[in-house]
């Protein structure tokens, strides 16, 4: 029997708030992310605003996106700012060394980016270049966007067509510091972050400038133990970790035509991020008892083989309902974990990775992802409701994981959601929750499901997959009852 208590008593733990931040994108200048997803230039005939799709930034509003990273990833090791901005036919062009050899116009630079937040109504979290850059370069990027008085820096902003600055407020520094952000030791990166950190200067004597220290890559608990002992409270806000759901790096597998083994190794991979926000927690907590500084997830999410036909350097795959179970079972760890996760990144928001928007020419297509997101999206910044939870378990030969995963959180308005993920391929599971003070009948929901676990949104039927009312939850006498579906999502409001 599938059961779960909600808030149990003498936890003893002081209230967290699941912060929106949590439901973060990520928008890399690789493959058709950028040139063709986000940005298709003024003189498209593709509906935009100075360049960005329109139906884009519907999509993205929608979903409450609460900040968006860029320009990367490994990119951003790469990338010189200073080229992107000014009259864009002067714009000198880059080669993307890491993403497919491309060479870019540069067209889609700072101020793109940035406007482009302003229009989604998102916050910009920029990453800066430690890899190729220099302290220097990254001090006047941050002069350049956050500084509002007379300066060199300001008043090229100005000459490039904006008065006030952005006021960024989410500043990485480096990405992936031990491989593609420059193959550094954890103990020479700390060195460079201090370094670094110490320009991100704070322009506008705001006091919440966030920067955050290029996190380690999935289990490497001697990373975060080797920056948490060597980087002072005073210079950090955030601690990075990146974790992808991948089978196995040298046989990732198909994204559509993948067979259930395939799928339970994707599920294990992805239930991974229990114990590691649990154990990199831990660290942190020996430094950082009173958890000042966030762990930030900013890369997580599926990732196998390119479509059949497609650029191996562009990282693009389909999106399928096993994709909507990490995305379900993800943002149920973020939001148990919120009082320490506080940030996390999905790669990425378009035609890369575990997109959660498909653009193909004019057309654009939602992936099963985006429609998790869009149902979680309640949680935003609402109180995290701590739960027990009893589950069965999903078998596979000798192996089994949890079927059902969840989290609780009470909202503004007093409303209590609850988000379900049953893994199981094959049962449904029925799930009881204990909810003395809740007025029978006082339910509601959605659920994402479908036939199989490998449908997908195609360009051609774009609307196969999309949430639907739920109807399998009673509540009676306290007790909510629930039928959750075979690699199912379901969100539930009670009232
Ligand atoms: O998201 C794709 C790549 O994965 C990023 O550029 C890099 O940071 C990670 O290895």
């Amino acid at each position: 029997q599938n059961s779960i208590k909600i808030n149990p008593a003498g936890t003893g733990k002081a209230e967290v708030k699941i912060n929106k931040h949590i439901y973060g994108h990520f928008a890399e200048h690789l493959g058709a992310c950028i040139y063709g997803g986000f940005y298709v230039g003024e003189n498209s005939k593709i509906p935009n605003t100075n360049g960005v799709r329109n139906d884009v930034v519907a999509a993205l509003k929608n979903l409450k996106i609460p900040n968006l990273r860029w320009p990367g990833g490994c990119f951003a090791d790469t990338y010189h700012w200073k080229d992107g901005i000014g009259p864009k036919e002067k714009r000198p062009t880059i080669v993307n060394t890491w993403w497919g050899g491309v060479t870019e116009n540069n067209s889609f630079g700072t101020h793109d980016f940035l406007n482009m937040c302003e229009l989604i109504g998102t916050e910009p979290y920029l990453a800066g270049n430690i890899g190729s850059g220099s302290v220097q370069e990254l001090a006047d990027w941050v002069q350049y966007t956050n500084f509002d008085g007379e300066s060199p820096m300001s008043k090229q902003r100005r000459e490039n067509g904006r008065e006030k600055p952005w006021k960024v407020k989410y500043w990485g520094v480096g990405n992936e510091a031990w491989g593609c952000g420059g193959n550094m030791t954890a103990d020479y990166y700390a060195n460079e972050y201090r370094k670094y950190a110490t320009f991100i200067t704070d322009w506008n004597k705001s006091g919440d400038l966030f920067r955050i220290a290029s996190g380690a890559n999935s289990a490497d608990y001697n990373w975060t133990e080797t920056l948490m002992k060597n980087i002072p409270g005073t210079l950090l806000e955030g601690v990075a970790l990146h974790h992808y759901s991948v089978i196995d790096w040298n046989k990732k597998g198909p994204s559509t035509d993948f067979n259930e083994q395939q799928y339970f190794t994707t599920m294990q991979k992805a239930l991974q991020m229990e114990e590691l926000v649990t154990k990199h927690s831990a660290i942190m907590d020996k430094y950082d008892p009173q958890k000042k500084i966030a762990l930030v997830v900013d890369e997580w999410g599926g990732w196998y083989e390119v479509e059949p036909g497609t650029n191996p350097g562009f990282l693009y795959q389909q999106n399928t309902m096993r994709d909507a179970m990490i995305a379900g079972v993800t943002l149920n760890i973020f939001n148990n974990h919120s009082d320490r996760v506080r940030m996390a990144n999905l790669a990425q928001a378009i035609n890369v990775l575990q997109a959660v928007i498909l653009t193909k020419d004019e057309k654009m297509i939602l992936t099963p992802t985006y429609h998790v997101m869009e149902m979680y999206n309640v949680h935003q910044d609402a109180t995290l409701l701590p739960i027990e939870i009893k589950t069965k378990d999903y078998v596979m030969g000798d192996k089994k994981l949890p079927a059902v995963s969840a989290s609780a959180s009470r909202d503004a308005k007093g409303l209590t959601h609850i988000s379900l993920t049953n893994i199981d391929s094959k049962n449904a599971q029925e799930v009881s929750i204990d909810m003395p003070s809740a007025k029978n009948g006082g339910v509601t929901g959605r659920v994402l499901a479908s036939g199989k676990l490998q449908d997908y949104n195609s360009f051609e039927n774009p609307k196969k997959i999309q949430p639907a009312t739920f109807k399998d939850a009673k509540l009676n006498a306290g007790k909510l009852t629930v039928k959750v579906p075979p690699f199912s999502v379901v969100v539930l409001e009670v009232k």
